[in-house]
């Protein structure tokens, strides 16, 4: 299937590691020019050199998206270098767990001030781009978490659950423009985030991370978590135009491990 996203001007938040820079990669195959945003510069350069090996046309601007005018800046820079923005991939997040009975508030802060705001800030700074082309595509990387809380992980399913009502409400927003918003919500995913959460339980255990992970895994219908290349691929159908009749949906990508509502 020709996903038609060759030349297409991409942001992708979180595109230096994990799942925004496996998302990168995949627009990359398209023949996409993409604009990878957050903090470590070293690992900017080298995703921006893995796009343009895979085809695409890379650009990195490191920026430390809990501030606004870090987001304007991003915005700012990729419209330069690319002349526009057509698609945005929101992705960068980095909650703490915790549990809930002595959750310190500042791990909700800090959770709603990088993931929801950024993802909201992002949004409105690239619509009216999108606007003036009359076409645009956002898709947003929120959780599962967000719709199966659990003690330990309030930080993490409260940014998640905000990001499913932006989905609707700015897909109501900006759908008539031409501009699909969507959001996919990923189980575990084998990312350096996934044993960064894990590890402290493997650690009161005694055991290794990647054996918990394993075991967290094999108690999903899949029989494993996922890999990141597998939510890119479902994130570069959302930014294209063969996406056409999604609006404001949330695609739970978690190897079956969703059983009532939301
Ligand atoms: N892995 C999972 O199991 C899983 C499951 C469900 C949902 N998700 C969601 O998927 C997204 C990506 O997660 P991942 O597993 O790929 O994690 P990851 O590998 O830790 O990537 C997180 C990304 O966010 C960036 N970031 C963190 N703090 C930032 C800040 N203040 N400003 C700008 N960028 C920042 C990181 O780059 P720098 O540190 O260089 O800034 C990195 O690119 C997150 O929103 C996460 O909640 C992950």
């Amino acid at each position: 299937m020709d996903l038609e996203l060759e030349g297409k001007r991409v942001i992708v938040t979180g595109g230096n590691r994990g799942i925004g820079r496996c998302c990168a990669l995949a627009l990359a195959r398209e023949g996409a020019r993409i604009c990878i945003t957050a903090r470590d510069r070293s690992l900017l350069d080298q995703t921006v050199g893995e796009i343009n090996e895979a085809g695409g046309e890379g650009y990195a601007v490191s920026a430390d998206l809990t501030a606004l005018e870090a987001c304007r800046r991003v915005v700012g820079e990729s419209v330069e270098q690319f002349g526009g923005v057509d698609i945005l991939v929101n992705c960068a997040g980095a909650a703490r767990a915790h549990d809930i009975l002595d959750l310190p508030t500042e791990l909700i802060d800090d959770a709603l001030g990088l993931k929801s705001y950024s993802y909201l800030r992002m949004s409105q700074l690239v619509i009216p781009h999108m606007k003036r082309n009359g076409w645009g595509r956002i898709v947003n990387i929120a959780g599962s978490a967000g719709a199966s809380p659990a003690q330990g992980n309030i930080p993490v399913s409260l940014a998640n659950i905000t990001i499913l009502n932006m989905t609707r409400a700015l897909s109501d927003a900006v759908s008539g423009d031409g501009i699909l918003v969507n959001t996919i919500c990923p189980g575990f995913t084998n990312t350096q985030r996934a044993r960064d959460l894990f590890q402290a339980k493997a650690d009161k255990e005694g055991r290794d991370v990647e054996e918990v992970l394993k075991d967290l895994g094999s108690g999903l219908p899949a029989g494993r978590i996922a890999e990141p290349e597998e939510i890119a691929d479902v994130v570069a159908f959302l930014a294209s135009d063969v996406c056409s009749y999604m609006f404001g949906s949330s695609i739970y990508m978690d190897g079956g491990d969703r059983r009532g509502t939301p």
